[in-house]
């Protein structure tokens, strides 16, 4: 039996892994959060408290872990004082296997947090699997939930497409990996490339109402969306990762997911007809 501590157990990936290492009869699995209680509320599995800027949890959370599916908090971008304290105690409790959600162009791109993850882990000794995912369709139920259900998605992309990929599938490619304890890096996209009218056009045929994209300046994007989120770091991210599609740098698609799973990743369409209810 090898016990794998999830961290980010809560959020848009970590919630499916837990639910996928709990078929496997080979795996055991704890739930990492800041909130354990209401993290077993909601995920019905051990969990344990784990805060990465809060050492003193490290070695509860760490004891008789063999395998750990590592996620960067969003708000936690600097690695060295953030991150890398509890990855060097993951690694003086035994540790040996870390699947790291990472981000796609991470091999390429030193200024992301998730280059220096890699680097860490690839110097420390351990078994590696980096998870460089694509964007995940979830943005478009979570982020742009209520936009989308009032008819109307306004991010500076363009006309650049972008490989969007489903969390579930991450998620899938992440258990698959901890279950055979698969070492290298897999750059995780889904089926095709979109951009947002036709991403528009998609939730427009699942849902009961139109959803139109439209193309906001950059300026005009930070000042509305900053009112909304009043997060700069979030809203300067999100700039980003719109400009990176506008310049057509989003959509590489990859068979990687497929050659994992044995089967097609989720596309678009599927994914909202899943996800309906989240716009009603
Ligand atoms: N969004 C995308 O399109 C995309 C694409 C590729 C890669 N990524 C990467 O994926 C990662 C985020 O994954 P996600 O979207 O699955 O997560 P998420 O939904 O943003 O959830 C964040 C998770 O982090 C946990 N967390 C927050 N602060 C923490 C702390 N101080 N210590 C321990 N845990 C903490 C939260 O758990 P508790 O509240 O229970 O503690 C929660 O489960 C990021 O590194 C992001 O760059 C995102």
């Amino acid at each position: 039996m090898t016990h794998v501590l999830v961290t980010g157990a809560t959020g848009t990936v970590g919630r499916h892994v837990v639910d996928g290492i709990r078929d496997v009869p080979d795996l055991a699995v704890t739930a990492a959060s800041r909130d354990p209680v209401r993290a077993r509320d909601r995920l019905d599995c051990a969990t344990v408290p784990f805060d990465f800027t809060v050492p003193a949890t490290y070695r509860d959370a760490f004891a008789d872990v063999e395998a750990l599916f590592l996620v960067r908090p969003p708000a936690l971008s600097r690695v060295r004082r953030d991150i890398v304290p509890a990855l060097a105690a993951a690694v003086g409790a035994g540790v040996e296997h870390v699947v790291f959600l990472s981000v796609i162009g991470a091999d390429t791109n030193p200024f992301v947090p998730h280059a220096r993850i890699e680097s860490w882990l690839a110097d420390a000794g351990l078994e590696t699997t980096f998870l460089r995912a694509s964007f995940f369709m979830q943005n478009l139920s979570t982020t742009h939930r209520e936009e989308i259900r009032n008819g109307r998605l306004a991010v500076p992309a363009g006309n650049g497409k972008t490989s969007f990929v489903d969390a579930r599938d991450v998620a899938a490619v992440a258990v698959r990996t901890l279950r055979t304890r698969t070492t290298g890096a897999y750059d995780l996209t889904g089926p095709e490339a979109l951009d947002y009218d036709a991403v528009c056009r998609q939730l427009s045929a699942v849902l009961d109402h139109d959803v139109a994209y439209t193309d906001p300046s950059l300026p005009r994007f930070l000042v509305s969306r900053y009112r909304l989120e009043g997060d700069l770091a979030k809203v300067g991210v999100m700039a980003a990762i719109y400009t990176t599609a506008r310049l057509g740098l989003a959509d590489r698609v990859t068979d990687d997911v497929h050659t994992v799973l044995d089967r097609p990743p989720i596309d678009v369409r599927t994914f909202a007809r899943d996800n309906r209810s989240a716009w009603l």
